[in-house]
Parts: structure tokens; C-alpha cells; sequence
């Protein structure tokens, strides 16, 4: 028995008096169906090659027949679309013929090798990636001082990105985050060109666009940057960012709200020391620096110098700052009036988090996928 004789009316190839491209494409349907269908009542090696001779055989094919009936009878204005039309099919009753092969083959070997008797495949449990779970603690620390989580889109605007940030176009500052843009976008405005975001930044804006103050949000997200990989840097991070914005935010705010956060992630007995720095979107900004928890600050382990502190005793974690009025100025109209309103941010590494936090020498080890570092956290 052959595959197309348990149908009632097999499929034929017909002449094409229509070449319009809704008459093309119906008649495509109509075929790529019929083979599906004779394709899934293929059973054995005797049917599965009938099947793939009366489709695809050289001499009568249905695919001959197609290129007969449908490409050499075309038109000559219709030449170039039935030619893609057909091409078309061609692979796909191709895929179709190959996966019959498959589906008509394999029960038959499975059946007969089945061992029952054999223990089932174990499908090992994955487990948390340590930044991920090193920046999911640091969003639960500041959660839990009543702070939510936002989120916004890896792919951004020049705009949230630079502009609103207060980074003006051709600013030098943007060079200190150069990134990927996205290609073929010469024609459009500059703020409106899309490109990996170099930092979570961008949902500050995004966020005090859809939220009215007071807000206290934690940012976790990944970012892109034209750095080469080495120990400690990747073309792809990950960041955490804070913004709290009400009536009255102080420097001291920020500073006593740091302090708590980084104590109860890396211990009571941590110090914090903040120096001064600069970001356009912060005015004044810092650095926050911790006392190493490695060597508890002393910069020497033993005899051995404190590689993590680089001698020093001080960590650097993460930039913060007060708020730009310049930055609230492009929220103005959604309740941020930089008369009114004041506010601190800051945003810091989740790599570099999670590689003093768990001990880890080099940056690479996270990215490269190895199930024997990784297992390491499950
Ligand atoms: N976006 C900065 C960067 O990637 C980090 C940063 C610094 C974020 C200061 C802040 C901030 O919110 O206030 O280098």
C-alpha cells in the first residue's frame, strides 16, 4: 500500500490560469497541506519511499510536475513570482519528505531497544548564577528598607540613555561608555537611535515617567560596554541602581541609607568612606568605597599583600550622588519639580559584587559556562 492510497482523493497538480500572488499562494497551501498530511501517514520504509517518490521523482514527480505546470506555463510578467513561489515549495516539501523520514524510522529502532529494566535519565536541577543571586541579595537589602524592584529594556534610546541623563550630544562624558548601536539608523534623529544601554541608569527616567514622587526603586539589569574582556571587565555586566526621590532628601540620607545596605550584605563590622567623583546626572557625586572585609582593612593578609584591596584597605563599590536638577527637568511634567522635590541614586557592578562576595579571582569565570565553576553555587 502506498502512502497517498489511504486517501479518499489524493492531491494533483493542476494548471494555473491565475497568477496573481492570493491565487499563488492558495494554490501553495493547497500543496504543502496535502504533503503534510500524506507525510504524517507514513508508517514504514515501504511507504515512506513511495511517498518521497510521488513528490519528489525526477521524471513525475509532483515537484516535477509543479515546475512543469506552474513555472514554464507562467507569463512572462508572472515569471519571477511563480520562480519564488516555487522555489518556496521546494524547500518545504523537501523538509517535509525529510521529516516523514524521520518520524517513519525512528519508533520502529526505539521500540525494539527499549530497556525497561534500565534506570531513567536524570535530569540534573540548575541552580541560581551567582550574580544573579549576588544582585537578587543586594535588591532583598534594600527591599526590605521598603525600596521596589524596576526593570527597563537592554536595548534603549539615546535618549534615556545619554540625554536625559544630562550627558548632552557630543559630550565628552559619553565617551567614558562607549557601546554598540544598533545598524541603519543614519536616518534618524539622534535621541531617537536605538543602542545596547551602557548602564540601568536609563530606568530612572523611565521609571519617574510612569511613577509620580516619592519613589524608592532598586534597578538590577545587564549592560553593554566596549570594554575587552579581562579579570575584571566584560563587553556585557550586570548593574544594580537605586533612586529615591520625596521632599527633603539630603546627602545624609544617601549616606546613612548606603551605609545600613552595605553593612547587612557584607557584615556589621564593614566601614564606608565616600570620596568625592563625577557623573552628569549627580550633583555632588561619589564614590562609595567599603573597608576591605577581606583583610578587614589592614590591606595585608598575613605576610601576603590583600589582592581584592589592592593593599589599599578600601574597596571601591559603587558611584552615587544627589540628583541633577537637570535630570528632573525631563520628568518636570509627571510631579518632579527640582524646586520641590530632591533625591539621591547610585549604581554599582553585580559582577564585581558577587566576585568579592564569593572569592572569585577572575571576572571570566562567571561567563564561560563551565558547569564545574558553576555547580559551585547550587
Ligand atoms: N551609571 C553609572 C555608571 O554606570 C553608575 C552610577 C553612578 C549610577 C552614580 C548612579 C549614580 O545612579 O548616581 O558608571
Amino acid at each position: 500500500m502506498t502512502a497517498h492510497s489511504k486517501f479518499t482523493v489524493a492531491y494533483t497538480v493542476h494548471k494555473l490560469t491565475d497568477y496573481s500572488p492570493a491565487a499563488l499562494g492558495k494554490a501553495a497551501i493547497e500543496c504543502v497541506s496535502a504533503c503534510s498530511s500524506e507525510a504524517s501517514a507514513v508508517r514504514n520504509e515501504a511507504d515512506l519511499k513511495a511517498f518521497r517518490d510521488r513528490w519528489l521523482a525526477r521524471k513525475h514527480g509532483i515537484l516535477t510536475q509543479i515546475n512543469d505546470l506552474w513555472l514554464k506555463g507562467a507569463p512572462k510578467e508572472s515569471k519571477r513570482e511563480a520562480g519564488i513561489r516555487v522555489n518556496e515549495l521546494k524547500v518545504r516539501i523537501q523538509e517535509l519528505v525529510d521529516g516523514a523520514h524521520v518520524s517513519a524510522v525512528q519508533p520502529e529502532i526505539a521500540v525494539d531497544r527499549v530497556d525497561l529494566s534500565l534506570p531513567g535519565i536524570h535530569r540534573p536541577i540548575g541552580a541560581e548564577h551567582p550574580v544573579l543571586r549576588a544582585s537578587r541579595e543586594m535588591c532583598a537589602v534594600f527591599q526590605r528598607m521598603g525600596y521596589s524592584v524596576a526593570e527597563g529594556p537592554v536595548v534603549e534610546t539615546d535618549y534615556y540613555n545619554f540625554e536625559a541623563l544630562n550627558f548632552p550630544p557630543n559630550h565628552p562624558a559619553r565617551d567614558t561608555q562607549d557601546t554598540l548601536f544598533i545598524a541603519g539608523q543614519e536616518s534618524k534623529p539622534q535621541r531617537e537611535k536605538l543602542l545596547l544601554r551602557t548602564h540601568t541608569s536609563p530606568v530612572q527616567i523611565r521609571t519617574m515617567e510612569r511613577l509620580r514622587p516619592p519613589i524608592r526603586i532598586v534597578i538590577p539589569g545587564v549592560v553593554h560596554r566596549n570594554d575587552p574582556p579581562d579579570a575584571s571587565h566584560s563587553p556585557m555586566f550586570h548593574q544594580i541602581e537605586g533612586l529615591a526621590v520625596d521632599t527633603n532628601i539630603t546627602f545624609g540620607d544617601l549616606k546613612g541609607t548606603l551605609d545600613y545596605a552595605m553593612k547587612d550584605f557584607f557584615g556589621s563590622s564593614v566601614k564606608t568612606s565616600f570620596r568625592p567623583s563625577f557623573f552628569p546626572f549627580t550633583e555632588p557625586s561619589a564614590e562609595l568605597y567599603i573597608s576591605c572585609f577581606i583583610c578587614g582593612g589592614t590591606g595585608k593578609r598575613g605576610s601576603d599583600p590583600c589582592r581584592p584591596c589592592k593593599q589599599t584597605g578600601w574597596i571601591e563599590i559603587l558611584g552615587c550622588g544627589m540628583v541633577d536638577p537637570n535630570v528632573f527637568e525631563f520628568v518636570k511634567d509627571n510631579g518632579y519639580d527640582p524646586k520641590k522635590v530632591s533625591g539621591f541614586a547610585w549604581g554599582m557592578g553585580a559582577d564585581r559584587v558577587a566576585l568579592l562576595k564569593y572569592g572569585v579571582d577572575d571576572l571570566q569565570l562567571f561567563f564561560h559556562g563551565d558547569v564545574r565553576f558553576l555547580a559551585q553555587w547550587a
